[in-house]
């Protein structure tokens, strides 16, 4: 496990994008797990700035994002799918058929993700899995539970997650109860992982993720055990390490 320190938000972003952007350059035709949520936005900024500056292409490049609200409709703008059009698809030259997001609108749960898994199976596997952090251990939406989910699975969110990404939309009502994710297993199958984390009000899930139990109970524990992991955390985060 490497663990990278930046100063602050602006700081990881940069230092994140560089290993991903290093990841393109080294294997044009990778495949990237990309994540939503406010941590890596800033991150994706940046590789939309080296690509207009003619510093990346992105036009063999595939994704395949953790996870997405069951019932939004890809059109809704608090859909995952909306979210990655906005933040970094229609800025950059990938081909929109070399990426992919589960699909919130199949209601056959198992059948979905099944289909899902099969994408990632199809695509070799995931090259560089882009992480962020939830405040109870999330990842994915892999919410903290007695095992850790093998496979692509329906998910029932948490009060905890619903209160978390209630800011996005109008009111907590409005925040979809379910959302398929990509299990821990298929998380720890990619090759190498990236996960960003930036806050203080993330320093102590951060602290018991890495330094604590490898425990179901706190999901992001497993990365302890997966041989290729890279933390890049701004020092609000890592104030609980000292
Ligand atoms: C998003 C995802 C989630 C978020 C986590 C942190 O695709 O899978 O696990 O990474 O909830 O969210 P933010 O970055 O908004 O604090």
């Amino acid at each position: 496990m490497k663990l990278y320190r930046a100063k602050d938000y602006y700081d990881m972003s940069r230092k994140a994008a560089n290993i991903i952007s290093a990841q393109i350059i080294m294997k044009p035709n990778c495949v990237l797990g990309l994540a939503t949520g406010s941590t890596p936005v800033g991150a994706y900024k940046q590789l939309i700035e080296w690509y207009n500056k003619g510093d990346l292409d992105f036009s063999r490049v595939k994704t395949a994002n953790l996870d997405e609200y069951k019932g939004l409709t890809r059109d809704n703008d608090q859909s995952y799918y909306h979210f990655m059009k906005q933040n970094l698809f229609m800025h950059v030259n990938i081909d929109e058929t070399n990426t992919h997001i589960p699909d919130g609108m199949e209601s056959d749960t198992e059948k979905e993700a099944a289909r899902y898994e099969e994408i990632l199976r199809n695509l070799g596997g995931i090259d560089l899995q882009i992480l962020g952090l939830g405040h109870n251990g999330h990842i994915g939406f892999n919410e903290p539970s007695d095992i850790f989910p093998k496979d692509t699975h329906i998910v029932d969110l948490q009060e905890s997650t619903i209160e978390a990404n209630k800011r996005f939309f109008e009111s907590a009502d409005q925040v979809p109860r379910q959302a398929y994710t990509m299990g821990i297993g298929t998380i720890i199958r990619a090759k190498k992982i990236l996960l960003m984390v930036s806050g203080e009000d993330k320093a102590e899930i951060l602290y018991n993720a890495l330094c604590g139990p490898v425990t179901p109970k706190v999901p992001a524990s497993i990365l302890q055990l997966h041989p290729d992991v890279i933390i890049v955390a701004d020092e609000a985060a890592l104030s609980k390490w000292e």
